[in-house]
């Protein structure tokens, strides 16, 4: 059985299992709470008649003689009171009881918790995409996506892949320039830059504008605020706090695979490991 027909399954039964439980819960807590004595209470209660009942003959003996006293004396003796019938208290005329008040409170409160902790298993459990954004996404061949390299436009030097949401830029491949990147790169993006590229997030990091390329500057450019990163995606100006994040490059057999499921974050602030100043003005 796949996952995804298990979460099917798990989904409904969950919801149905939280609310059988809340909404019993409520009514036997209801039920208690209306006219109903705790066992305390009718323990102590026992107690007190049983005394009475060993006390009730001197009682009734001292009554007698004080009503024969008092038809001697010709005092009237008044009737005894028949005791009022008890009835159990109107719950709407009651209303709503702290009692009732606070086990409400907690029922409900105890619902909300576990469908939150359900939400958050099903979510973690729910599988990721198996095609597209958010998988594995294979963009070409390497030498279909070198092609789409040396001869991208308009701005020459970026190459776009929409279906990964990524520019893949060739990383230069001098010794000076490799060595930078090994003291600060690391996993997934220095094995990709080993291979000549390094795959960048679309999503600018200071608030996820899509960051678009400048062809005279040859840097990206933020026009949401101005933020500006070098040709692989280390910043230069502005307020995102780090460079553009980037995605592992998969080289399988000729095929290029961009890892859209697994983000890096950019390098931070200050890094600039190609030198690669300003080669024009600016788009933004
Ligand atoms: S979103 Fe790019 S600089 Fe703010």
């Amino acid at each position: 059985m796949s996952t995804g027909t298990i979460i099917a399954i798990a989904i409904p039964v969950l919801i149905t299992l939280a609310a059988v439980v809340g909404f019993g819960s409520l009514r036997k807590k209801d039920a208690k709470g209306l006219g109903h004595m705790s066992r305390e209470t009718r323990n102590r209660d026992a107690g007190a008649l049983n005394q009475n009942l060993s006390g009730s003959n001197e009682a009734r003996e001292l009554e007698k003689s004080v009503a024969m006293e008092r038809v001697s004396a010709g005092v009237a003796v008044p009737l005894p009171k028949v005791p009022e019938v008890w009835t159990p208290p109107d719950a709407d005329a009651i209303g709503v009881s702290r009692r009732q008040f606070l086990n409400r409170s907690s029922i409900t409160l105890m619902t909300l918790g576990l469908s939150v902790f359900g939400a958050a298993n099903i979510a973690f459990l729910w599988p990721r995409p198996t095609a597209g954004f958010g998988s594995k996404v294979k963009i070409g061949t390497i030498d279909s996506v070198n092609t789409v390299i040396n001869s991208s436009s308009p701005a020459v030097n970026f190459a776009y892949f929409s279906e990964a949401q990524t520019y893949l830029q060739p990383y230069p491949m001098d010794q000076a320039t490799q060595a930078s990147a090994e003291a600060v790169y690391k996993g997934a993006t220095l094995a990709g830059i080993k291979q000549g590229y390094v795959a960048l997030w679309q999503k600018c990091p200071h608030l996820g504008c899509k960051v678009p390329v400048c062809g005279t500057s040859q840097w990206f450019e933020c026009p949401c605020h101005g933020s500006q990163y070098n040709r692989v995606g280390e910043k230069k100006v502005g307020p995102a706090p780090r460079g553009m994040d980037h995605f592992p490059v998969i080289i399988d057999g000729q095929n290029v695979i961009i890892d859209t499921g697994t983000v890096s974050l950019g390098a931070v602030i200050g890094t600039d490991t190609t030198g690669q100043g300003l080669e024009g003005p600016h788009c933004a």
